[in-house]
C-alpha cells in the first residue's frame, strides 16, 4: 500500500470517473494512427487470423485532454487474455501472499499497449518488477480514524483520502491525542518503523516514504513520473471503490511546487504554506496531504458545492475513475488523488497501480514500479549518485516543471500553456 495510507487507490486511495474518459477507437480513423504502430493482439476467441488491432500511441486528442485534465483512461489497452491471468493469479494467492513480483500482473503494463504509448507520451522507462495490489474489499462506512484524522465514515466521497503523492505518513492515532503541538509531532514522527531517532531525513513512515527525501531537509515529497492504473473489474458504477482524482487539479499542485521553491528553495510538507499535521483535525493529529491553498484551488475548480465533514470543514470532490476490466489509467506524478470505499461493489476493487518514472532522471538506478520515492532505497536507504548528480535538484526540478519529462507531449504543451491563466500563491503566508 502506498501513501501509507488509505488503502488503495493510488496510494492507498480510492479515485473517480473521467468526465471524457477517452478510448482509443479500435478503427483507424485518426490520421495518427497507423498499422505499422499497431500491435497485432490475438482475442482468446478468435481465430489466429482474426487479430484486433491496437492503438500504440495516444492521438492528438488524447495528448490534449492529458494536458488539460492530468489525467486519461485507455479502454481495452490491455487484452482479455491478460486481464483473465491477472485475475486468476489474484484468485490462487494463498493468504498472506504478496503478489507484488507475480509476472502475470506485471504483464499488465510489459505485454500490452500501455508500454508502447507511455514509451511515445512520455519516454523510456524501467519495466515494471513489481506492482501494486490494490484490491479493497467491500466495506460499509467504518468508525476508525483515517491519516486525514478524521473518522472514515465522516469523511465525504465514499472516505476519500485525498493527497499528494510521495508524503511520509505513519499509523493514524485511534485516540484523540493530546499535548502541546511540538509534542505531537515528535511522536508521531517516532512511530514509524525506526522509531524516536529525532527529526532528520533518515526518519521513515509506516508506508516507508522518508520524512525528508534530502539530507538538508529541504524536500518532502519522492517523485516519479506517471502512474498506471490497470482495472482487472468492472468499476463502471459509482462507490465501487475506484481511485478517484480532481480533473485539472495536477496544475494547482505543481504551481504550489513552484511557488513553495522559488520562496524558500522547499517543496512540500513543513515547506511554507504547508504544515506536515493538523492538530484541529478530530483526532488531534490529521497528515496535511495537501496544503490549504491548493484545497481552496481545487474547491474552485468545481461548479458544484463541496461537501463537509461534520466540523464544517470543505472538501474538494474527487471524480471517480470508472474503468472496465482491461482499461487503463494514466496519470501525471502531480494528480491529487484518492482511493474510496468500496461500498456498493458485489467484489473486490481490483486496480494494479504501477509507479513509472522516466528513465532521463536518473539513468543508473532501476525504478521497479512500486516506489513513490525512488530518490531513496525503498526503505529509505541512501543510494550512491556521482559528482555532479543531485537528485534532489532534479526531483525539484521536476516537481516544478510537470511536462518536462513528458517528451510525446511538448507539442501540444506547447500550444496549450500560452491559453492558460496563471495560478497564483502570493497570497499565501
Ligand atoms: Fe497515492
Amino acid at each position: 500500500m502506498r501513501n501509507g495510507t488509505i488503502s488503495s487507490g493510488i496510494v492507498g486511495s480510492g479515485v473517480r470517473e473521467g468526465p471524457q474518459d477517452c478510448a482509443f477507437a479500435p478503427c483507424g480513423s485518426s490520421d495518427r494512427y497507423r498499422a505499422a504502430d499497431a500491435l497485432l493482439l490475438e482475442s482468446p476467441d478468435a481465430g489466429p487470423r482474426e487479430k484486433q488491432q491496437v492503438a500504440t500511441e495516444l492521438t492528438p486528442d488524447q495528448k490534449r485532454q492529458l494536458f488539460r485534465d492530468g489525467y486519461i483512461v485507455i479502454r481495452n489497452a490491455v487484452p482479455q487474455e491478460l486481464v483473465d491471468r491477472g485475475r486468476a493469479r489474484i484468485a490462487a494467492a494463498k493468504k498472506g501472499e504478496s503478489l507484488a513480483q507475480a509476472e502475470a500482473l506485471t504483464d499488465l503494463v510489459n505485454k500490452s499497449s500501455v508500454t508502447p504509448i507511455l514509451n511515445e507520451a512520455m519516454g523510456q522507462f524501467d519495466p515494471p518488477s513489481m506492482v501494486h495490489v490494490g484490491v479493497t474489499k467491500q466495506s460499509a462506512p467504518r468508525d476508525h480514524f483515517t491519516p486525514l484524522g478524521y473518522r472514515e465514515k465522516d469523511l465525504p466521497y465514499f472516505g476519500h483520502g485525498m493527497h499528494a503523492e510521495g508524503l511520509f505518513t505513519v499509523a493514524p492515532p485511534q485516540e484523540r491525542v493530546t499535548g502541546t503541538h511540538e509534542e505531537i509531532y515528535q511522536r508521531m514522527i517516532a512511530s514509524g518503523p525506526r522509531g524516536d531517532i529525532g527529526r532528520t531525513a533518515d526518519v521513515i513512515g509506516s508506508n516507508t516514504d522518508p520524512l525528508f527525501q534530502d539530507p538538508d531537509m529541504t524536500l518532502s515529497v519522492g517523485s516519479f513520473t506517471a502512474f498506471c492504473i490497470v482495472a482487472l473489474n468492472d468499476q463502471t458504477v459509482e462507490g465501487v471503490g475506484q481511485t478517484a482524482v480532481v480533473p485539472g487539479g495536477h496544475r494547482v499542485l505543481e504551481a504550489f511546487y513552484r511557488w513553495q521553491l522559488e520562496t524558500s528553495g522547499k517543496v512540500g510538507p513543513e515547506g511554507p504554506g504547508w504544515p506536515r499535521f493538523d492538530y484541529n483535525a478530530p483526532n488531534g493529529a490529521g497528515h496535511i496531504y495537501l496544503p490549504d491553498a491548493v484545497q481552496e484551488k481545487l474547491i474552485a475548480l468545481d461548479d458544484e458545492a463541496p461537501e463537509c465533514t461534520p466540523d464544517g470543514r470543505a472538501w474538494p470532490r474527487p471524480t471517480q475513475i470508472k474503468m472496465e476490466p482491461g482499461d487503463c489509467a494514466i496519470t501525471i506524478f502531480q494528480m491529487p488523488h484518492t482511493g474510496t470505499r468500496n461500498e456498493f461493489g458485489t467484489e473486490s476493487r481490483k486496480n494494479m497501480i504501477f509507479r513509472i518514472r522516466n528513465k532521463s532522471r536518473q539513468p543508473d538506478k532501476v525504478v521497479t514500479g512500486v516506489s513513490d520515492h525512488p530518490d531513496r532505497g525503498m526503505m529509505g536507504e541512501w543510494l550512491e549518485y556521482e559528482d555532479g548528480n543531485d537528485p534532489w535538484a532534479r526531483s525539484k526540478r521536476a516537481l516544478t516543471n510537470m511536462w518536462e519529462e513528458w517528451e510525446g507531449m511538448q507539442q501540444v504543451v506547447a500550444e496549450e500553456t500560452p491559453k492558460l491563466d496563471p495560478i497564483d500563491y502570493s497570497h499565501v503566508a
